[in-house]
């Protein structure tokens, strides 16, 4: 069997189109809350070997993907930060808010021995999954744990990181430079462990002030992928530098990861013209659109995204995650529309 289409792909041959989706083992599913009843508590879960193995393979039982993406969750680095991370039922995650000015900043924790289940869990999928799935290792960007950090909880707006990036802006970054480190290890272990790509979520980068996006984006991300290339890590990079805007081109020329994922607000037809050539792009359907069923325009939508990427390296993948009521029947449909379309080429 050959290697997975995306690691080919980011390596620069010529593959057919590869597809996955964002959040594709989560709770669209229905037999994923068999497997999550099994654990009440989500941090237990994200701990359990054979409840990650089982919830990343979930949607390969389902559908023809190309990868599968490690069953994990961005916060468990604060939670091995010991940040008192919990996620409880309807009102998502919470911590311990850091106070700005707090001046033992975390430094020094050995993250990777409190995360071993996934180590474990990535070796032994990478030795049990066929060669042509990829494997996608993954964690939050710097600035994304930030505002989860400081803030304690989620936010519409991220009001109080923002206050704390303008009054407290040398301990702010000391956290950034900190969550630099943690982020890199967490990396380098999945990518030992046998991970074959690896992902930088940066879900709240356009809560960052724009004069900033350089110093708490672009920076950190090209920080994170030049310390593991220094540690000998050669694994493709993706970020996903979620709804920055036109802050991308400049994040696709200098954060130094290998593809960018687009959220499904970019003008694809803009991103051809203005990012970085020689890298590749991911994205950026609609999950929203996997929800109607039967639905008139995903046919459609979907072409019109094939169309404009042809000629590119080009990811086919959602926007942002997929959500509880995506259909499993519209997912498929995109794959197969996705998959005779890059047949044809
Ligand atoms: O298919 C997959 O992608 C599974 C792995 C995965 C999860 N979270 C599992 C999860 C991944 C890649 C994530 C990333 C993640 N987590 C992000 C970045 C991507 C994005 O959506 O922007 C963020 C911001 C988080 C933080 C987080 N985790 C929140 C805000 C919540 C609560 C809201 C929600 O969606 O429920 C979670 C919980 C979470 N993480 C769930 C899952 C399947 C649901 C919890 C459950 O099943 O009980």
């Amino acid at each position: 069997m050959s290697e997975n289409l995306i690691s080919k792909i980011l390596k620069g041959e010529e593959t057919e189109i590869p597809i996955w989706f964002l959040r594709q083992a989560g709770r669209h599913i229905p037999e994923y809350f068999e497997i999550r009843k099994r654990e009440t508590n989500f941090i237990t879960f994200c701990l359990n070997e054979e409840l990650i193995i089982e919830s990343t393979t979930l949607p390969l039982k389902y559908y023809d993907l190309d990868a599968a993406i490690i069953f994990s969750d961005i916060l468990m680095i604060p939670w091995a930060m010991n940040r008192n991370v919990q996620f409880t039922k309807n009102h998502g995650p919470s911590m311990k808010p850091m106070i700005p000015g707090e001046t033992k900043i975390l430094k020094n924790i050995c993250i990777v021995s409190k995360l071993e289940p996934l180590k474990n869990s990535i070796t032994y999928l990478r030795n049990s999954l066929p060669k042509s799935t990829g494997l996608i290792g993954f964690a939050g960007a710097p600035w994304t744990l930030a505002c989860y950090m400081i803030e304690g909880k989620g936010s519409k707006d991220f009001i109080k990181t923002r206050k704390a990036l303008w009054s407290s802006h040398k301990w702010f970054m000391e956290l950034i430079e900190t969550l630099i480190i943690y982020v890199a290890d967490i990396l380098e272990m999945q990518a030992k462990a046998g991970a074959d790509i690896l992902m930088i979520f940066d879900s709240w980068s356009h809560m960052i002030p724009n004069s900033f996006f350089n110093k708490c984006a672009i920076r950190p991300t090209a920080r994170i992928v030049d310390i593991l290339r220094s540690r000998n890590i050669s694994l493709p990079v993706i970020g996903f530098p979620f709804k920055a805007g036109a802050s991308i081109v400049k994040y696709s020329f200098e954060s130094k990861v290998d593809c960018v994922s687009l959220d499904w607000s970019v003008d694809l037809k803009w991103a051809v013209k203005n990012i970085n050539k020689n890298i590749a792009i991911q994205g950026n359907l609609d999950p929203a659109s996997l929800i109607p069923f039967p639905s008139d325009h995903l046919r459609k939508n979907v072409l019109t995204i094939l169309d404009i990427m042809k000629g590119r390296k080009f990811i086919f993948n959602v926007g942002h995650g997929l959500t509880p009521e995506c259909k499993i029947d519209n997912v498929n449909e995109v794959i197969s529309i996705v998959r005779s379309y890059s047949r044809k080429l």
